[in-house]
């Protein structure tokens, strides 16, 4: 194998998305995004997909089977990697454990703190605030059964200032930290993906 076969979930902006699709052929060398799979048809995520030449899919919870129609469009595809980006959606222990090992997060905290059920997106840096934390950042984590639980890849801090409101947060930690360790991860799991394939 030539290249990892990644798929990137999404679920909104598409932000890390956009990371992962400028991360090609200079962090990332290993893997081709050769998938974006959102569960919701309006995801801004799907724009940026089409403007970078991959392919995308939707697959919406509410046409029923959920996982079941994930998998099968990873399966198609002969994905090696699923990368969360932003992906609303928590995965049961059914599909972490069909893709062991093969699906990555991005969180916007130091796991442990401010993570697991409940805690996505501005809400995670609404608590970080809430509690006075001076020191909040990101971490890429492998995906299992308990929710942002897997095996840490990579963390990087971000400071906390004075006056931060939960959007200006969230930006510093996507600029400072999330947006540069998701195509580093997406990298060395790629790279130990090819590897293993070769040996
Ligand atoms: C990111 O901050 C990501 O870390 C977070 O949602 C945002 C998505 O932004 N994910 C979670 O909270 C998962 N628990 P994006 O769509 O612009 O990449």
């Amino acid at each position: 194998m030539l290249k990892a076969r990644i798929a990137v979930l999404v679920s909104g902006g598409g932000t890390n998305l956009q990371a992962l699709l400028n991360a090609r052929n200079t962090v990332l060398q290993s893997g081709d995004i050769v998938l974006v799979v959102s569960n919701n048809p309006d995801a801004y995520a799907l724009q940026r997909a089409a403007a970078a030449g991959v392919k995308s899919a939707v697959v919406r919870k509410k046409d029923g089977n959920f996982e079941e129609r994930l998998a099968a469009v990873l399966e198609e595809n002969k994905i090696d990697l699923i990368i969360l980006a932003g992906f609303m959606t928590i995965l049961s222990a059914g599909f972490t454990a069909r893709f062991r090992d093969r699906i990555i997060n991005v969180h916007p905290s130091l796991i442990p703190s401010f993570c697991g059920q409940g805690y996505y997106g501005l809400k995670v840096h609404e608590e970080a605030l809430a509690y006075g934390v001076k020191v909040t950042g990101a971490t890429v984590h492998l995906v299992n059964e308990i929710p942002d639980g897997g095996r840490i890849l990579l963390q990087k801090a971000v400071d906390v200032l004075d006056g931060d409101t939960p959007e200006i947060l969230q930006k510093r930690v996507m600029e400072q930290a999330e947006w540069i360790l998701l195509p580093r991860a997406a990298e060395m799991m790629s790279r130990e993906i090819i590897g293993k394939e070769n040996l």
